[in-house]
């Protein structure tokens, strides 16, 4: 755990956060399987179709900070190769998640049939492994790059930065 860093800290308690939800969504789209859509009118389907709307805003907070403001700074720092493998993730995700965000929109207006079942629940198995994936690369190399690069006045205005982020 590298929580030296403000900003590393805060980033560090998203990504618990956002894999919880992962997990939540994970164990659902097992639970339910491909094949027989949920009732979107069920209360606890609802509350996941929601999540999801969530999780989609989320990535787009989160993940444009870390392009934006720490890719830059650590490829400047020389860690190239680790930035472009997190922006070529970063790349895959965010239409996924939005993608998936639209259909849980609809769900929750009109609910799923079995053909709109079938492609939520196949991508969102993939966004949850590709998340939870990606989370796990940045809890070992961004967390402990950023511990290493970035200083303390340049942290503080980060940390700040990133919390008078609007939420939503
Ligand atoms: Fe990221
Ligand atoms: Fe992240």
């Amino acid at each position: 755990m590298f929580s030296q860093t403000q900003i590393g800290a805060l980033l560090h308690e998203e990504h618990l956060q956002t894999i919880g939800a992962l997990q939540r969504l994970e164990e659902f789209l097992a639970k339910q399987g491909s094949k027989r859509q949920p009732d979107a009118a069920q209360p606890e389907v609802r509350k996941l179709l929601e999540a999801m709307l969530a999780l989609a805003a989320e990535v787009d907070r989160h993940y444009g900070f870390e392009e934006e403001h720490l890719f830059t700074l650590l490829s400047n720092a020389g860690e190239v190769g680790m930035v472009g493998l997190l922006t070529d993730e970063h790349a895959v995700i965010k239409p996924l998640a939005g993608e998936l965000a639209g259909q849980a929109r609809t769900a929750l207006q009109t609910g799923f049939s079995a053909e709109t079942w079938r492609v939520f629940h196949g991508q969102g198995m993939e966004l949850c492994e590709r998340e939870i994936f990606h989370i796990q690369k940045e809890e070992m190399g961004l967390l402990a790059a950023i511990s290493m690069l970035v200083e303390p006045d340049e942290d503080a205005r980060l940390a700040e930065l990133y919390r008078n982020l609007p939420k939503h």
